[in-house]
């Protein structure tokens, strides 16, 4: 919109180009392929219709006596077409189209002093209900009429989207390495890619800003770049988005906006303060991670790039929390039963540690089983971690039973480690790491470098780490994900 605004104020004083303009307008389409009960084909439209208006204000026509209102207004609402996969919300968009031109029509009435509706209803908003990850959109309309690409495509992060929908995700990007690891939403990037091949649409989608972070990055740019040759033209950097309906939680979204074509006036727009107003950046190429540099993809790597300890993942109990305790937990337990005092390890997990409080385990490992026989309120806590285990759905889990003493994932160190909390916020200037001794049990919670030294430690602490964390790193919201 701010491109035609500024295209209408740099012709609003030639009487000959605002026709041209006004027809230009009246011959754009617009296409949301997931448009819900249509918000953004709604409020495009509207603001469309505004702008009209202003072009007959400049051409003063509104000054005039106009025998036929319906002579000079050229936009309608079949200018909007859209794509929806639920019937409610799809013909819900068709009936908001109407209301919404109804509306703007009531503001022409006022301005021209004539009654202007639209009746009978002769031209609708384009709606179709199917899935758009399935439908040929030239079906929807022809690319040779569509201008935009519009929308906030569905938020379903790949670790709980369906099964077929991760198909239907790992098919649109042609089986390639790394995609099952996708968000849903990243089908509607690619999918426009290939729809804008040779063609002048622009397309703008609303997402979370996982597919500008961690390990999508680069597969899903990776394609968009290299095989679809995508430029992104502008692009708003993580801010957060609650809307109204009930129970939504607020989300942490980028908007991008690209095309088939490049361009010499690209923009970031920052926010500092992400639920505040974002200031524009003028931009020379926009990169996959929104950032003013060249075309750069961190792939995902398992080795270190040197010689270098390998980093792991902490410990998981997988024991409904019976092998879990605070310090009182800990202490109440010990004066039931002081034999169990031996088989207590402090676990370290990011909560803790980032907190400064204390929390234990029953690390059973090394255990010797006549003096476990000897505790009853161990071996209590085992037998119910034997039954929580024995009683999952999960395969993987039953076989657990059969080892019931034993964390469900046990990757402990046999040396001393840095521990590295996975989660934590956004506002560090570092993420706080320490040392421990390797009867600290690192929790899931965390990583941890075996073996690492004051060297190591001090690389994870320098800006320069940290400005790969801010920039490369996941992100949980916007906390960092390590
Ligand atoms: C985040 S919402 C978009 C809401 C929309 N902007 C509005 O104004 O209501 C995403 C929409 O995509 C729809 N959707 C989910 N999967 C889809 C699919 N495969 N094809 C088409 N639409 C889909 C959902 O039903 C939902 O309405």
């Amino acid at each position: 919109m701010d491109d035609l605004w500024k295209e209408f104020e740099s012709i609003k004083d030639n009487k000959n180009k605002l026709p041209e303009f006004h027809k230009k307008l009246s011959t754009l389409k617009f296409l949301d392929p997931a448009c819900g009960c249509g918000n953004f084909l709604v409020i495009t439209y509207r603001e469309l219709r505004l702008l009209e208006l202003e072009i007959l204000r400049a051409s003063n026509k509104t000054g005039q006596r106009v025998f036929d209102v319906r002579e000079i207004i050229h936009l309608d609402v079949d200018m909007m077409c859209g794509i929806e996969y639920e019937e409610f919300p799809a013909r819900i968009a068709e009936v908001a189209m109407w209301l919404i031109d109804h509306q703007m029509n009531m503001q022409i009435s006022n301005e021209f002093g004539q009654y202007f509706v639209r009746l009978p209803l002769k031209k609708s908003a384009k709606i179709i209900h199917a899935d758009a990850l399935e439908t040929d959109w030239e079906n929807v309309v022809s690319k040779n009429e569509l201008s935009f690409i519009i929308g906030n495509p569905p938020f379903i992060g790949s670790k709980i989207m369906k099964q077929s929908q991760r198909d239907q995700i790992v098919k649109e990007f042609d089986n390639a390495d790394g995609s099952g690891v996708l968000d849903y939403v990243t089908g509607w990037y690619i999918k426009a890619a290939k729809y804008i091949q040779n063609i002048k649409i622009k397309v703008a989608f609303v997402s979370t800003n996982s597919i500008v972070q961690g390990e999508q990055t680069s597969i899903l740019w990776g394609q968009m770049l290299n095989k679809y040759k995508i430029k992104i033209h502008f692009a708003h950097r993580t801010f957060k988005w609650s809307n109204e309906a009930k129970g939504n939680a607020a989300v942490y979204c980028v908007i991008v906006g690209f095309a088939n074509y490049d361009t010499n006036s690209k923009s970031i727009f920052e926010y500092e303060d992400i639920r505040g107003e974002a200031h524009e950046i003028k931009a020379k190429n926009i990169n996959p991670y929104l950032v003013d540099a060249k075309d750069i993809f961190v792939g995902k790597r398992r080795k270190p790039i040197c010689n270098i300890p390998e980093i792991s993942f902490g410990s998981m109990p997988n024991d409904g929390g019976n092998f879990l305790f605070t310090d009182e937990e800990k202490n109440a337990f010990i004066e039931q039963e002081p034999k169990a005092e031996k088989f207590f390890s402090p676990l370290i997990s990011a909560h803790e540690f980032l907190n400064g409080h204390k929390r234990w385990c029953l690390w059973l490992k090394n255990a010797n089983p006549t003096d476990l026989k000897e505790t009853k309120l161990v071996t209590e806590r085992v037998e119910n971690v034997r039954k929580l285990r024995a009683e999952s759905n999960r395969q993987a889990t039953q076989k657990l039973a059969s080892f019931p003493t034993l964390f469900g994932e046990d990757r402990q160190p046999d040396s001393d480690y840095v521990l590295i909390p996975l989660h934590s916020s956004e506002n560090r200037k570092y993420i706080p790491m320490g040392f421990f001794n390797k009867n600290s049990i690192a929790n899931n919670s965390c990583s941890f470098i075996p073996n690492a030294k004051l060297y190591h430690f001090g690389i994870l602490m320098s800006a320069i780490h940290m400005a790969w964390v801010k920039n490369m790193c996941g992100r949980i919201k916007s906390d960092y994900r390590y």
